[in-house]
């Protein structure tokens, strides 16, 4: 099977050295103009000029017309929490009228009002609901997402959970890399007991996932009112013990020790970093953690604390770009919204942020040697976008510009 895409304004490739773009290097998009890729049996076989790749293509190579629109790498959404029951449309109601975040989960509502609702599901009704979401992921230009678990917080409801992911996995129509969450919260009948929780997580929880090969990375929400740096690092530890990387939610709310600890642990990534001083991101840097900037819900909480995205790109952190997809804090499945508030709140030039939804996404997830950018040898995974210049991504925002989305060479949208 062979097809050649064509007619493309920009063909932007991404196509670089093998590993995490950091500094400068964020800027170099290596575009091709009047660009032509070809593709054979689901992965780039050439990529070249138009002219240049006429002689390439045998009467038997379909085409596909770009029709003088951009075509990009599939965006790799490395953070989103994509399987739960239910909305919180009440609790942002309740946040337009004042209320805080913090001031709904300590009254019993936030993640664990989700939870709630997430055990009562049957699987069925999960694998329903995500598949809509994974239409939603498609239609924003999205080919990967990391999927983690986190709103079951018992054994049966994560498996549960993960079971789902797999499933979606099975289907093909978007990547998933999971991730078991099981220290999101803690749940309504552990409270007060955060040690015999942990018990539960590291006991019982950990080895099943691992043992029924779920999930690839293990998270932890460290936040000092939830699961402290202490406790963070017991959890974090059983999982490296297991076989898990790590990623880890940290210093989102408060300068905790969220950032020290990912870099202690060896994570691979450090989530939100909203509240991270100096001395975390230099952490950061010496153990080579990449950071994952989630602005989308710094946006959708009201806040204007953003991430110092600027002053991490100056340490030479290859910072990466998500949507935190989940019913509370984010409920966003779009890069490209993603992409215009990183350029608009956090000054990250367009150029750097398609770099930070790609190619480092991809190689903070372990994939950057398959995905990422459009380069002979990589899987076919990208998306024709409805714009003559990329740079149009995030400045027409708020709406979904893809046209078409390829995965592994197939037409999913
Ligand atoms: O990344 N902070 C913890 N987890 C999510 C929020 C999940 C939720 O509110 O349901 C986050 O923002
Ligand atoms: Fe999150």
């Amino acid at each position: 099977m062979e097809f050649v895409v064509w007619n493309c304004s920009q063909l932007v490739t991404l196509a670089g050295p093998p590993r995490a773009r950091i500094g400068p290097e964020m800027r170099d998009l290596a575009i091709v103009l009047d660009g032509a890729m070809l593709v054979r049996d689901g992965r780039i076989a050439a990529i070249g000029k138009r002219g240049a790749m006429e002689g390439a293509v045998s009467p038997s190579t379909d085409v596909v017309d770009a029709g003088g629109r951009i075509v990009l790498p599939g965006f790799v959404d490395a953070h989103t929490h994509p399987i739960f029951a239910g909305t919180r449309a009440d609790e942002f109601e309740q946040r337009a009228e004042g209320a805080t975040y913090a001031e709904i989960a300590a009254r019993g509502g936030g993640i664990r009002s989700t939870v709630r609702r997430t055990r009562n599901a049957g699987e069925t009704e999960l694998l329903d609901t995500a598949r809509k979401y994974r239409d939603w992921f498609l239609r924003g230009g999205t080919t990967t997402i990391e999927a983690k678990s986190g709103y079951g917080l018992s054994l049966d409801s994560e498996l549960k959970i993960l079971r789902v992911i797999q499933q979606l996995a099975a289907e093909r129509k978007l990547r998933y890399v999971p991730t078991f969450l099981g220290a999101h919260e803690i749940p309504d009948e552990y409270r007060g007991r955060i040690d015999a929780y942990i018990d539960l997580v590291i006991h019982e929880m950990l080895p099943r996932v691992a043992q029924q090969r779920l999930a690839e990375y293990c998270d932890v929400f460290c936040e000092p009112s939830v699961f402290p740096a202490d406790k963070a690092r017991v959890i974090l530890r059983a999982a490296r013990n297991l076989g898990f990387g790590l990623r880890l939610h940290a210093d989102q709310f408060s300068a905790g020790e969220g950032a020290r600890l990912a870099a202690e642990v060896g994570a691979a990534t450090a989530d939100h970093l909203e509240a991270t001083g100096p001395q975390g991101l230099q952490a950061l840097r010496a153990a080579h953690v990449q950071p994952v900037l989630l602005p989308a819900s710094v946006y959708n909480l009201g806040s204007s604390h953003y991430p110092a995205a600027r002053s991490m790109i100056d340490l030479g952190l290859p910072i990466v770009l998500a949507t935190d997809f989940n019913p509370g804090s984010s409920p966003t499945t779009s890069m490209p919204m993603v992409l215009s508030l990183a350029s608009a709140h956090m000054k990250l030039t367009p150029a750097e942020a398609l770099t930070a939804a790609t190619i480092n996404a991809a190689y903070s997830l372990r994939r950057g040697h398959e995905i990422g950018s459009l380069e002979p040898g990589k899987l076919a995974d990208f998306a024709i976008h409805d714009c003559a210049d990329y740079r149009e991504l995030p400045y027409f925002f708020g709406r979904e510009p893809a046209r078409a989305v390829y995965i592994g060479g197939v037409s999913v949208l």
